[in-house]
């Protein structure tokens, strides 16, 4: 059984739901878009693709199944209530709202009609991100207890629309939604405390160099640094263990563990050692004897495997992995993180 999908808002992002539909998902063919300009509605019928004349013309085809939204966030909430109640399946592009009271919204919506309502979170599907989640899960290096996640671009401020705070612009709801939601998908306890520190270096509306704080029941603390001011960058990953350590550099994965030898003599411990930095215990290298080197953990893994779990749900009632209770968690922490900068101080929460 085929499915026919509509995309609405044909930019940057609706182009490549397009591209990705077609050439890696054969149960789901991409019938047309509505986009409010012109332009965008002519370039999909140059790609072959009907182009709606109004939203409405859209939402009365019943030959259309599922809508992908990406537009600017500012027009998710509504457009996603309109396309549950016409009977529509939908996958919304994140951040899916502003705010978690509009998200509860949609979500009311979508148990309202039964249909299935699903975030496009697809950096759950990063090879860097699921390199260390599988450090985690495995418990490769001991317990984790401090992650630090970090993307930093230099190119200054946020472009078009995400300049602007009536549509939600700003980091922390553009990369902050994707890097929050991986944490809370691989740290499974409470967020009882944020701490945001937004700095607009650029911009009068919106944040664009921020670093957030995340505390979590269980002992583990992160942060979150998103930079658009970077010349020298952080890796992308640092993982902090009890038994060890392990960075991802950047996109393309480079990196290393470095574990201990659980089984090393520890006699030196108590030695003083001599270093440039005058006579110290605890700053001193290690012996190298006590650590070992290991290759970071192979992983598979693939965008596209998003629209697959959705076809799996609507054709074998597979269960849905990017659930809008984990996306409604990710928007209250979001919440928290305003609420933080505004207040210049740490928000205790239990999210
Ligand atoms: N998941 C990802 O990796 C990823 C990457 C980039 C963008 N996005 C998301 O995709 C969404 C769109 O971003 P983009 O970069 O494609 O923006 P864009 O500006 O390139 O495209 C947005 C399109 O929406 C259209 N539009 C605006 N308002 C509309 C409305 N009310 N009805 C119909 N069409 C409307 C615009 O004309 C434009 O063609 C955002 O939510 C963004 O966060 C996600």
């Amino acid at each position: 059984m085929g499915h026919k999908l509509a995309i609405i808002g044909f930019g940057g992002m609706g182009g490549w739901h397009c591209q990705n539909i077609t050439e890696k998902i054969d149960e789901i063919t991409v019938k047309g878009v509505w986009d409010i300009r012109e332009e965008a509605r002519e370039k999909a019928k140059g790609q072959g693709l009907y182009a709606y004349s109004s939203l409405d013309e859209l939402l009365n085809d019943d030959e259309i199944d599922i809508v992908t939204i990406a537009t600017p966030y500012d027009f998710h909430k509504q457009l996603v209530i309109d396309c549950l109640e016409a009977g529509k399946n939908v996958v919304c592009e994140k951040p899916v709202a502003l705010n978690s009271a509009e998200l509860v919204e949609m979500i009311n919506a979508s148990k309202r009609t039964g249909k299935l309502f699903s975030i496009h979170q697809n950096r759950r599907w990063d090879k860097d991100y699921r390199i260390i989640k599988e450090i985690v899960d495995k418990e490769m290096l001991g317990t984790p207890y401090f992650i630090e996640s970090r993307v930093q671009g230099s190119r200054g401020a946020m472009h078009g629309w995400r300049g602007h705070k009536i549509n939600g612009g700003g980091m922390l709801l553009d990369w902050g939604v994707h890097l929050i939601d991986q944490l809370m998908n691989m740290i499974h306890s409470p967020v009882v405390c944020v701490d945001a520190h937004l700095q607009s270096i650029f911009s009068d509306e919106v944040d664009d160099n921020i670093k957030v704080f995340l505390y979590f029941e269980n002992g583990v603390s992160a942060v979150l640094e998103m930079a658009t001011n970077c010349f020298i960058n952080h890796p992308r990953w640092h993982l902090s263990c009890t038994d060890g350590t392990a960075v991802v550099e950047d996109w393309s994965c480079k990196g290393k563990m470095v574990q201990l030898n659980t089984n090393a003599e520890m006699e030196w411990a108590d030695d003083i050692v001599y270093t440039e930095a005058g006579p110290t215990r605890t700053m001193a290298p290690r012996p190298a004897f006590t650590t070992k080197e290991l290759p970071l953990p192979e992983v598979q893994t693939d965008w596209s495997d998003y629209y697959k779990n959705i076809v799996d749900v609507l054709d074998n009632g597979a269960e849905l992995i990017v659930k809008p209770e984990q996306a409604l968690r990710v928007m209250r922490v979001i919440d928290t993180a305003f609420e933080s900068n505004t207040k210049r101080e740490g928000i205790h929460c239990n999210i």
